[in-house]
């Protein structure tokens, strides 16, 4: 993929003033010139035309026409800002009768205190599980330390960025939480200090750190991320989505500035798209992948790649193979135009530093030209109370990416899962997860397709991808993404009551497995720093 170094340098500034007819057909013919200009992947170069007519006139009025077949099936014609029988499910989170009160479990000389680590969205998934891990353990929680010093660097702590006291008090019946470590014969003491493995399960708290807590009283876990079990007994499950979906709440200013910036998407159109974009030059030049930009591209990210000792030589190909290489803006612009998102749809845009800049972004710009970021949204002056903080500025996003019509990743990173999951618990709001296995390989041949037939490709590669009801499976991918226990089932009919969706009929989509999907983040410290977000 070379053209987007190029392309945008055909379109000027104030486009926009021309009639929107003439923009498309524009776009549409300089897309077919420079497709021909392009070079194919292999280096000899077939470009097939949409139709029987040859003629350079004809085949990009052809290609119009295709342009607006949503779905090839017209018959079937899906509505983009919705997914289907999503009013049948809801999310439940709430504890069962047997579920006993913190007042009653909770032991006085237990505590637990963790240290979280990563981007915001990684410390969320920490705070959410030692919630659950100090249920287990029956002892009181600490308000959790946020990470200061990890790759994203932020010196905010808890209560910059949640409500505390709405913390403490939502859970009151689940844990009981207090700010700060109590003293001991009016005396500071030093929690002791240990780790846990990844994935930690009930039985691993019990051996593990419960005696350490018997015998020191207050016990502090490093690193806690992932440190508890995909699947915990439902009553635990659910509680982990009280603390998710509503116990974990911004604070004030944070919300505010959140909500102003998605109401100023809606008051420029009714519908739009958010789009979290990870292309930082730092997770490039980490991932190992090859974006096509020819020696240049090569020597910088190979310089940046220095950094990481242990790093294996890159494997480009492989990588991409795997799906693990993020999405260019491009491949998700034209992803999104063939899964119907027509060039009037508004699009906001959560990013850091991208490599390459305005030249990276400029197809996607072209292909969406109502594009907006936090910095197009607001003033200067409205974000200077969280420009210097990153977890501020990613709290923004992810308010705004949460209130979006339809949410999209280029990446398999945090944000991207525990949006993901959260869009499920509250009713299922579209979110596209692209199928970077399957895409890779029709990005790779683009030039060999007709529009129509690409089309075509990415409305089936991405069956099963959209964010649907029971498109996956109860025990697919971490329970942040797939929060299984907290989803019910609405029945059918006003007789019956709610059906659980972990124990309803699994119903995947058969042509959908497990490899289709990438892997969890490996257990690696530095995979960890760029993975983590
Ligand atoms: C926690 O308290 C409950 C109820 O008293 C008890 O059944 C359970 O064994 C306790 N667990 C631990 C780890 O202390
Ligand atoms: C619910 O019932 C209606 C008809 O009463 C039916 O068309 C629809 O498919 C049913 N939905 C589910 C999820 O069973
Ligand atoms: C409603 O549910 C009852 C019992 O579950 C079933 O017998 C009946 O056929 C359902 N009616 C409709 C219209 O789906």
């Amino acid at each position: 993929m070379a053209i987007p170094r190029r392309r945008h340098h055909f379109f000027s500034r104030g486009r926009w003033l021309i009639p929107a007819v003439t923009v498309a057909s524009v776009f549409l013919l300089l897309f077919f010139f420079l497709s021909i200009l392009a070079p194919s992947p292999n280096g000899n170069r077939l470009f097939l035309l949409p139709r029987r007519d040859s003629s350079g006139e004809n085949a990009a009025a052809n290609a119009i026409e295709d342009s607006q077949l949503h779905v090839p099936d017209k018959g079937n014609e899906r509505d983009i800002w919705s997914s289907r029988n999503s009013n049948l499910f809801y999310g439940c989170s709430e504890a069962s009768n047997t579920f006993r009160k913190a007042q009653e479990i909770t032991h006085p000389n237990r505590y637990l205190l963790i240290v979280t680590s990563g981007g915001l969205n990684q410390q969320r998934t920490g705070i959410t599980d030692a919630v659950v891990a100090a249920r287990i353990l029956n002892a009181t929680l600490v308000v959790p330390k946020l990470d200061k010093s990890s790759y994203w660097k932020d010196s905010s702590g808890f209560s910059d960025i949640f409500d505390v006291d709405w913390f403490i008090k939502y859970l009151a019946k689940d844990v009981s939480i207090v700010k700060e470590l109590p003293l001991r014969r009016g005396q500071i003491w030093a929690p002791y200090r240990m780790r846990v493995p990844r994935k930690c399960t009930d039985h691993c708290y019990i051996h593990r750190v419960l005696p350490v807590l018997k015998k020191k009283h207050a016990v502090q876990i490093m690193k806690f991320d992932f440190r508890l079990a995909n699947s915990l007994d439902t009553d635990l499950q659910k509680l982990r989505c009280r603390v998710n979906y509503h116990a974990l709440k911004f604070v004030d200013p944070i919300l505010r500035m959140g909500e102003k910036l998605a109401q100023r998407m809606r008051l420029r159109s009714k519908h739009f798209i958010a789009l979290h974009l990870r292309f930082e030059p730092d997770m490039l030049a980490f991932s190992g992948c090859y974006y096509g930009g020819g020696d240049k591209e090569k020597t910088e990210l190979g310089r940046i790649r220095k950094k990481w000792k242990t790093l294996h030589e890159s494997h480009p190909d492989k990588a991409r193979r795997h799906g693990r290489c993020p999405m260019t803006p491009e491949e998700v612009g034209l992803m999104l135009r063939s899964l119907g998102y027509g060039e009037d749809v508004h699009i906001y845009v959560a990013s850091g530093e991208i490599y390459g800049g305005e030249e990276t972004l400029a197809p996607l710009k072209v292909l969406f030209p109502n594009f907006y970021t936090k910095d197009t949204l607001a003033t200067k002056d409205e974000l200077e109370p969280f420009s210097a903080f990153s977890s501020r500025m990613a709290a923004l996003d992810f308010i705004v990416c949460d209130e979006s019509d339809v949410f999209v990743a280029n990446n398999h990173g945090n944000m991207a899962k525990i949006l993901a999951g959260r869009r499920r618990y509250f009713g299922h709001k579209p979110t596209i997860r692209p199928n970077g296995r399957k895409l890779y390989r029709l990005f790779l041949n683009k030039d060999y397709l007709s529009h129509k037939e690409f089309e075509y490709r990415v409305n089936k590669y991405q069956k099963g991808f959209m964010g649907e009801p029971k498109e996956i499976g109860p025990s697919w991918g971490v329970f942040h993404e797939n929060p299984s226990s907290c989803i019910c089932e609405k029945a059918n009919n006003s007789t019956g009551g709610e059906i659980p969706h972990s124990t309803s009929r699994l119903e995947t989509f058969s042509t959908l497995t497990n490899t289709d999907y990438e892997a969890d983040t490996p257990e690696d410290p530095e995979v960890d720093m760029l993975l983590s977000d």
